[in-house]
């Protein structure tokens, strides 16, 4: 497999096999990182992280996987740097791509980090915009398979904004994988119908199915996989907490829910989640919604507290793979001997 040069910007532009191959040398990097095995096969390289938007676990498994390949890295936050105030993207791609052999960008628009790819001449890596984050899905992909020891035919249940970049990118990694894709979720709040269309075309290659379900019961029997997201993502204006509590309330993963799923039924979640009073958005939902919504009460958003703490919920295993996912990203789009 030959993946040099190529950039990650969706999911739609990988074929099962590639997403395959780089969950399979996510693997091996991370079996080598615990035996303490070193992996500095990029050493001299250099690597620029673009943040428009905060970040924890892009971030740091940018930084640590890229320092692991034996890599130097910048980090240009959403300040200092010119980009989008004084500089176009179109000229910031052609700048970065005389210094650096790599590029990571997170930010808005799709579009942003499709100039970036075009202009720059190096490979780029989309750490999350509003439409899609294709690298968490390598790392939900790798924990999935870890956990049940496959990916075709898994059952998954999307809970919540299924039109966010997870919800997005999900259902086109499911798709290409031939897993079989719930929504569960208001109408509203579903895929839009063209990206629905595409990826069933995919899907009638690999196997797959998409399936869009409103009752929060019925979404969760026999899945092997249940799902969430923040109900409100970055860069969304405030005002759409009100109407999205109202609207996701129902859809938030508690013990019952999990009962409806098979037994051996696994919690997932990318992470941050707010299911506890010990962050400003719980304390602010807590306060101005405590009352209407009993559980928001105590800082229970999306996951009740029970839920991501017990024996099903990988959520931290699932972060820490994104270092190794990020990692197998890195090195397949920088050689061409892996
Ligand atoms: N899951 C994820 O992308 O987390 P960060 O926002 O912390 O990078
Ligand atoms: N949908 C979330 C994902 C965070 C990793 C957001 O965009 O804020």
């Amino acid at each position: 497999m030959n993946l040099k040069g190529k950039s990650l910007l969706t999911l739609l532009d990988y074929k099962p096999e590639e997403i395959q191959y780089l969950i399979n040398l996510a693997k091996r990097l991370k079996e080598e990182k615990i035996q303490g095995i070193h992996h500095r096969y990029l050493e001299g390289k250099n690597i620029v992280l673009l943040f428009q938007k905060d970040s924890t676990r892009t971030r740091c498994a940018f930084e640590v996987g890229s320092t692991d390949l034996g890599m130097q890295t910048t980090y240009l936050g959403p300040t200092g740097s010119q980009m989008g105030k004084k500089e176009s993207v179109k000229d910031t791609a052609r700048v970065l791509g005389k210094m650096y052999d790599a590029i990571e960008f997170r930010g808005y628009r799709q579009s942003d980090v499709e100039a970036l790819a075009k202009y720059s001449g190096v490979p780029v890596y989309n750490g999350l915009t509003d439409e899609f984050h294709p690298t968490q899905i390598l790392a939900d992909f790798l924990t999935i398979q870890e956990n049940f020891g496959y990916l075709k035919g898994i059952k998954f249940a999307y809970y919540g904004d299924a039109r966010n970049n997870m919800g997005n990118s999900l259902m086109i990694g499911c798709a290409k994988m031939g897993m079989h894709f719930k929504a569960v979720a208001p109408k509203e709040l579903w895929p839009t119908q063209e990206l629905i269309d595409t990826c069933n075309l995919i899907a009638q290659t690999t196997g797959a199915t998409l399936t869009f379900e409103e009752d929060p019961m019925k979404g969760a029997k026999d899945s092997d996989v249940i799902y969430t997201d923040v109900w409100v993502s970055m860069g969304e204006p405030k005002e759409v907490w009100a109407k999205r509590i109202a609207e996701l309330y129902p859809y938030q993963i508690t013990k019952k829910i999990m009962n409806q799923a098979y037994k051996t039924a696994i919690f997932m979640h990318c992470l941050p989640a707010f299911h506890s009073l010990d962050t400003e958005v719980g304390k602010q939902a807590a306060l101005d919604f405590g009352k209407d919504y009993p559980s928001l009460a105590n800082g229970e958003l999306e996951v009740t507290d029970e839920v991501i703490e017990s024996n099903q919920s990988v959520v931290f295993e699932e972060a820490g793979n994104r270092m190794h996912t990020i990692k197998a990203v890195i090195l397949a789009s920088l050689t061409d001997d892996f």
